[in-house]
Order: C-alpha cells, then structure tokens, then sequence
C-alpha cells in the first residue's frame, strides 16, 4: 500500500470541487509517477472546516478561495509552515506576487500556479521550464476566454456587443458581473504574471496598461473582414528599448498571425525569441474540471522533485509610449481633399498609410485607414488634431493592429 501524500483543499467552488473529484478519479495513476497516493486531507469554505486543523494535517495546500484577503494570509502561512502550495489565483500573484515567491524561497517550498494563467494551457511550466534557455522577447496571449467568444460571436454572426455578452452570460462563460472581463482586468493580471516570469523583473497588476471590448461595433467587425483583419483582446508581454511594456487592448491580427484561429472561449499564447521564432499554446482557457487539471498537475509536481520561483534578477522600467500599427475609423464629409489633409497630419507625427477603404454614406463617407508602427503618443497627437478638423462628424476610433505573420 502506497503512503499517503495530505492535500488540503481551501475553497471548494467551481474548481475547487472539481479539484477534489478529479483527485479522487486520477489518486491510482499518480502512485507510479510519485510513489505517494494524493488524498484530501481537509476542505475549508466559508461555512465548514478549520485552517489550523487543516494546515496541520497537510503536506501540500491548494488554495481556490479566489481574491486577495484571506487568500494571502493562509498561502503566506502555508508556506511559513514548510508546506508546498498550489493555487490559481491570478488576482494574488499579480499583487503579492513578489512577497509570496520571497516567501517559498525563503521557506525551501514550492509555489505553483500553473492555473492562474490561461486555464489548462501549461504556459508557466513552458515559461519556467521548457523555455528557460530561450530569452523571450515578447509574449501575445488571448488570456480571456468570454472576450474572446463574445469577439468571434460579433464577428461571424454579426452580433452586437450586448447580444454577444448576452449570450456568453446564457451559456455560463461570462459572469453575472462581468466587469473584471470586459475591461481587460483580468488578461490585465495574467499578463503580469507571465511579464514576471519571462523578463525576471517585478511586474505589479497596477503597471499593466489595459483597455476592454465594450467599445467595439459590429461596423468595426465589418471593416476588418474587408481588409482581411481578426480582432481579438490581445495581451502583449515585450522588451522595448528602455524597459518592457505590458498591456493588454484590443487588437487586429492579420490571418497570419498564430491567434487569429483562435475561436470561442479558447485562449492561446505565443512565445517568441530569436532562437525558437515562436511557440504557440493553446486551448480551454477556464471551467471547473479544465482548471482542476491544471492545479492537479502542478499537486503531482510538488510531489516530484523542487522548482521555485527564483528572485528577480533585472529591474526593468516598465514602459507605456510603445510603436503600434492602428486602424483608424473616421466619419467624414464626402468631399474632395478630405484624404490628403488626414494624411498630411498623419504624416507629420511619422505615420505612414498601409491601406485604406473608404465607402460613401449619402453626404458623408466612412473612411477607415490601416497605418504602420508608429510611437502610440505621435499616434493619438495626430488623431486629436483629425478630431477637430471640420470635415469630421463623427469622433475618430482608433483600435491597434498587430502586423506580424508568422511563416506557417
Ligand atoms: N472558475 C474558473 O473557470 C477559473 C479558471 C481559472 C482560475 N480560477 C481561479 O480559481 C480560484 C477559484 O475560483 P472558483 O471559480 O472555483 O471560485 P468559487 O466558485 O467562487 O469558489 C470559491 C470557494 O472559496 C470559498 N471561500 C470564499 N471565501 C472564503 C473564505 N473567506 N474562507 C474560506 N473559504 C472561502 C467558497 O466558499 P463557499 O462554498 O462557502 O461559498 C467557495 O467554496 C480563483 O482564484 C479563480 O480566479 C477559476
């Protein structure tokens, strides 16, 4: 008969019950791998279960509580305890990140959270591990699975943005409030984490730049099928000259690009480096069982041989002004000149005009252009000075287009 390794389990929701299921289902295929049977030695949720009785009886924690407080204080007691832990709290890591990795270290235990990014794609372990030769230059991530859906709703069904959200919130991919979603929180925190982890510098959710989709139109959907563009809340993670910039926006993808494909409530990653190109993962990006895989993976790590997140060994800037390509999307009076002043003022912050379409609308025409990479602040300088030209009816949109492709 195998020994028995103790997990204790904090938090017992979506995944946190689907955790102790699967424990339970996969306990006999674990022995070979580690030579210990996994087994649930206590469970805490707001109504059953004692901390304390649970932290003496465990040799592992796994905490799926969620939040910050009291999340911290049991981790950070876990670890001071001697106790490996695992969890897949996003919002924690990408706030205390630093004071709990000092603290497994400082304790000689793991801290494993393979689930907080990206639900059951092992891009930590790929980051930590597999790429630990590679310097990475930058990382795109579709890091949230309910903007993604509602983006390829109102791009193939021609949805509006409520109806897409709508719909998400029908089939339980969104939430009641989904707020943390929208706005882009949420890849926001993910995309410090794995910032963290591929530059080695401290990277805090309130450095991460981030905008939502709630502002897009079905019209911005049209347009960008007409020029062969997707659109995607897209996570970047990059080295730029003066430090690395983290930030997450909406984004058009050529179909080129490794994420252009990625449908639904999927999310993927691209890693690039000079030496590897790139590396792509993908696949379901949240759910109880899908995540539970994750965080059990990570258990049947802690049980193998030790892996910590070193300390940081760089103290990069974190950087905001960045080169982008855009698309721009203008209301305009339909009268000769109206491109070339556009143009001019364009031109004189730099920005070059990779394509345009422009389409009559009685008096007025829609006029969308696609630019090159330019400096975003020369960008919005010129679009403020196009907002107040006269010829304008409608205020400017702008959205950011990612120009890579990728040699398939
Ligand atoms: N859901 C997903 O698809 C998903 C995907 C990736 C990562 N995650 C992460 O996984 C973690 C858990 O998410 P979830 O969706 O499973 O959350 P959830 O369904 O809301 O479950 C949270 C659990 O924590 C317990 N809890 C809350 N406050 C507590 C407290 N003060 N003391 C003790 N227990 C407490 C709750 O107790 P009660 O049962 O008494 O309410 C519940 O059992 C979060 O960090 C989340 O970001 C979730």
């Amino acid at each position: 008969m195998a020994e028995t390794y103790r997990v204790g389990l904090l938090g017992h929701g979506t995944v946190g019950a689907a955790f102790a299921e699967l424990l339970e289902q996969r306990a006999d295929t674990i022995v070979p791998i580690t030579g210990i049977r996994p087994e649930i030695s206590g469970v805490l949720t707001r109504s059953r279960g004692s901390f304390e009785e649970i932290l003496e009886n465990s040799d592992l924690i796994v905490e799926l509580i969620g939040g910050i407080e009291p999340a911290r204080e049991y981790v950070l007691r876990a670890m001071r305890a001697g106790k490996h832990v695992v969890s897949a709290n996003k919002q924690l890591l990408s706030q205390h990140g630093e004071e709990l990795w000092a603290c497994a270290r400082e304790h000689g235990v793991q801290l494993r959270f393979e689930g907080s990014v990206a639900g059951v794609v092992p891009v930590i372990r790929v980051l930590q591990e597999s790429l630990a030769a590679a310097r990475v230059e930058r990382i795109h991530g579709i890091v949230n699975g309910t903007t993604n859906y509602i983006l390829t709703e109102m791009a193939g069904r021609g949805l509006t943005y409520e109806q897409a959200l709508a719909q998400a919130q029908e089939l339980g991919y969104a939430e009641a409030d989904p707020t943390d979603d929208v706005t882009g929180r949420d890849a926001a925190a993910k995309m410090a984490i794995l910032a963290r982890l591929a530059f080695s510098t401290p990277v805090h959710l309130d450095q991460v730049v981030y905008e939502g989709i709630q502002h897009l139109t079905a019209d911005d959907m049209e347009y960008a099928k007409e020029l062969g563009l997707g659109l995607k809340l897209i996570g970047t993670a990059e080295r730029v000259d003066a430090g690395v910039s983290v930030r997450v926006h909406p984004a058009f993808l050529y179909a080129g690009h490794p994420l252009a494909s990625v449908q639904g409530p999927f999310n993927a990653v691209t890693i690039e480096s000079d030496t590897i190109t790139e590396v792509t993962l993908s696949g379901p990006g949240a759910g109880g069982p899908q995540t539970a895989t994750a965080v059990l993976g990570d258990v049947v790590s802690a049980m193998i041989p030790p892996a910590s997140t070193p300390e940081t060994t760089e103290a990069l800037p974190v950087v905001n002004d960045v080169e982008s390509a855009f698309y721009l999307h203008m209301e305009v009076a339909d009268r000769p000149g109206v491109l070339a002043q556009v143009a001019e003022l364009l031109g004189m912050q730099g920005a070059s005009i990779r394509s345009v379409v422009q389409k009559g609308l009685g008096e007025n025409a829609r006029l969308v252009l696609i630019l090159h990479p330019l400096l975003e602040s020369r960008f919005y300088a010129a679009v403020h000075l196009i907002g107040q030209l006269d010829f304008i009816r409608s205020r400017p949109r702008a959205i950011r287009v990612i120009d890579e492709e990728f040699i398939s």
